[in-house]
């Protein structure tokens, strides 16, 4: 086996005149699991489109279970797995008539064995015969993937594995995506606009904008890149930016909201430095934020990732002023 699931270059493609995927460079490990973190309309599913062949290449290359995608897409078909954003089961079939829907789309011919292994692992053995349309969020999830991974697939592409399902279930998903991973030998590419997410279960990651990657890396190389931390404070209308800008270490200073955002070389030597400048009775609430992929993502594009897209130029301003302040 190759030694990278998945390799592009130049991966381009377009759409009319947009270009929703712009050259971009990439190449998952065997047996990792990649992120592709954006946010809305950044490209993530086009690219899983024209990996998984489902969509033209307009331009570029680009090898999956090694194989051409654009030469082989049929080999490449067989390798590959597909949990898409949307969910896909028949609610008015059972998980076990899923799993047999699957295996005759894929013409499996050898697959109970494997469906009632995958069903073990999922917990779902003895809800196997129940409708699909009875199930929780968490068993259904549980279940496109188990329908993606039937035909022992090299790689599996997961579209927003967790989108739309609340925090606990989120986790719980994350445990088996990883669970998947090791326990298969899958390699997983999935896609995410959730920062932490990616944080928590992917060995490398890819920030993408705009169509094009602007970082890639482990998720702590990305972080390293942050050189600072956020103070959020809240405060009483007595202080002024022009107060919190002369606090020593300090060194950016903007509002939010109700809040001002600070941004400090280090919380731990800012903090007490903005206590005794402000004094206790002034600060209504403080809170402290360690270097996230979110500050990876708004370090790099100027942006937060859930607003993205909507406040890019305010961002710019702001630095702007901040830059002509310093002058
Ligand atoms: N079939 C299509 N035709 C035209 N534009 C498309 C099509 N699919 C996606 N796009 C556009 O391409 C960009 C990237 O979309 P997409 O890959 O779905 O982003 P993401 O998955 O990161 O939210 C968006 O601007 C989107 O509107
Ligand atoms: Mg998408």
């Amino acid at each position: 086996m190759a030694d990278a699931a998945i390799v592009a270059k130049g991966l381009t493609k377009v759409y009319g005149k947009l270009t929703a995927v712009d050259h971009v460079d990439m190449r998952v490990a065997t047996g990792g699991v990649f992120g592709l973190l954006g946010p809305n309309g950044a490209g993530k599913t086009t690219i899983i489109k024209v990996l998984t062949g489902l969509s033209d290449i307009t331009e570029g290359e680009a090898q999956v279970a090694g194989f051409d995608v654009r030469r082989d897409p049929m080999h490449v078909k067989e390798r590959i797995g597909w949990v898409a954003a949307e969910v896909i089961l028949d609610d008015d079939l059972s998980a076990w008539e899923n799993l047999w829907l699957q295996a005759k789309l894929q013409r499996l011919s050898d697959w109970k064995g494997r469906a009632e292994q995958l069903l073990a692992y999922f917990e779902l053995s003895d809800r196997k015969k129940d409708k699909v349309g009875q199930y929780s969020t968490g068993m259904r999830k549980k279940l496109e993937i188990a329908l993606a991974i039937l035909h022992q697939p090299e790689v599996v592409f997961m579209d927003e594995p967790t989108i739309g399902l609340d925090p606990n279930t989120r986790r719980m998903l994350w445990q088996l995506i990883t669970g998947v991973n090791r326990e298969f030998g899958v390699t997983v590419l999935l896609t995410s606009h959730y920062m932490e997410e990616a944080d928590a279960l992917c060995d490398h990651v890819a920030i993408i904008d705009h169509g094009k990657f602007v970082a890639q890396g482990t998720p702590s190389e990305l972080k390293a890149r942050v050189k600072w931390d956020i103070v959020e404070l809240e405060t009483k209308e007595t202080v002024t930016e022009e107060r919190l800008r002369a606090i020593p270490g300090v060194s950016e200073v903007r509002t939010q909201g109700k809040s001002w955002i600070l941004k400090v070389p280090s919380a731990e030597v800012a903090l007490p430095q903005i206590i005794a400048a402000l004094g206790s009775e002034e600060v209504k609430r403080i809170n402290l934020e360690k270097p996230s992929l979110e500050s990876v993502f708004m370090e790099i594009t100027g942006k937060r990732i859930d607003q993205a897209g909507t406040d890019v130029q305010d961002y710019r301003k702001f630095y702007m002023n901040v830059r002509r302040a310093r002058q």
